[in-house]
């Protein structure tokens, strides 16, 4: 190959549909299965390949068991052998679109440090916010081997 970095320069610099990654966030929402809240989240992962992966929050009679959208769509891609994120979308019904929680920060740093991520009301998908992985954690936990 003439230049081995070039694959993995074109995809970090590739220009996001922000767009199209909100509306696949809004088409997984629909998967939500949260008859406790009634508060359904989409979320949606762009691989570095294109590829998008979706998720939508799953909640527990025991209500701490229940687990995130953006983890779900985590848990999904990685297990589908996807390594590399270039953005995450979520999306529910509140004003600005849902920020993810605490926990999916982290798990988010540590699998998609790179990722940027958007937001955005599903009344208003046209509405979004951006942010990266890295500003809404920083000084993240790291495991110290
Ligand atoms: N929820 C998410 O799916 N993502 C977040 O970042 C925060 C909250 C879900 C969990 C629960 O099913 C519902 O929203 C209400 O908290």
């Amino acid at each position: 190959m003439q230049n081995p970095g070039r694959r993995h320069a074109i995809s970090s610099e590739m220009k996001i549909d922000s767009q199209k990654l909100i509306l696949a966030a809004a088409k997984a929402r629909k998967g939500s299965v949260s008859p406790h809240s009634k508060f359904k989240v989409g979320a949606a992962l762009l691989t570095k390949s294109g590829e998008i992966i979706g998720g939508a929050n799953v909640e527990s009679a025991s209500y701490g068991l229940t687990c995130c959208a953006e983890r779900v769509a985590l848990f999904n891609a990685l297990t589908n052998g996807k390594k590399i994120f270039i953005a995450i979308a979520i999306v529910a019904r509140c004003d600005g679109g849902p920020m993810p929680c605490g926990a999916c920060r982290q798990l988010l740093r540590e699998y998609a440090p790179d990722a940027k991520v958007f937001v955005a009301n599903s009344d208003d998908l046209k509405k979004i916010r951006k942010f990266t992985v890295k500003e809404l954690l920083p000084s993240a936990f790291v495991l110290v081997p």
